[in-house]
């Protein structure tokens, strides 16, 4: 699959396969996570990664309801902010960095025939609260997005079209 074959086929994966990833290929989605732009090149993005459903089980719970794919999952990578280590800290520009990071994870994922889905955490913050609690995480490091990985029970493929033209303003709005 060349590069644009795999972003435009990329689509959220809720069903997954008893298939369990290895971990060569594990190794390669968290390097592509490490691999996007950062600002200032800060790199402040930190995974937390497991393949254990009881953990599985606690973080989707900590993330609340929308997050039941995680229990189905064969992996789940918890993508983290350190604002302490981040451009311009606190509001600065870590969220860039992760949201990179994550989409990276995804990517690489999907170019692997893995498939995935991004929970919402961040900015939710009874979210990602309830996860620092979980993982006993210092105040610095904010949970960012929560994504759930595993072979598609439905592993059909398909290049989607989602061009608009609407959303292309040339030389003007
Ligand atoms: C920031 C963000 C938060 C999301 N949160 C959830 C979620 O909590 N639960 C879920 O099942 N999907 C979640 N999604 C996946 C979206 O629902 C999905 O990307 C969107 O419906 C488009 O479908 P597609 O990914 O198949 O193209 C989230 C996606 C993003 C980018």
């Amino acid at each position: 699959m060349n590069g644009i074959e795999t972003i435009l086929s990329r689509k959220s994966v809720r069903e997954f396969s008893d298939r369990d990833i290895s971990n060569e290929d594990i190794k390669t989605i968290l390097t592509a996570g490490m691999s996007g732009p950062a600002a200032l090149n800060m790199r402040s993005f930190e995974f937390i990664i497991t393949q254990k459903p009881s953990i599985l089980e606690k973080i989707s719970e900590a993330n609340g309801p929308y997050s039941g794919a995680l229990k189905k999952a064969k992996l789940g990578i918890l993508v983290c902010g350190d604002i302490d280590k981040g451009y311009l800290g606190k509001d600065g520009y870590w969220v860039i960095d992760c949201a990179i990071a994550a989409q990276n994870l995804i990517l690489a994922a999907n170019a692997l025939g893995i498939g995935s889905v991004w929970l919402g955490t961040y900015p939710e913050k009874a979210k990602y609260s309830a996860l620092q609690k979980l993982f006993s995480l210092k105040s610095n490091v904010i949970p960012f997005a929560t994504l759930a990985f595993g072979y598609p029970l439905d592993s059909t493929r398909e290049i989607r079209d989602l061009y608009e033209v609407e959303k292309v303003h040339i030389d003007k709005w």
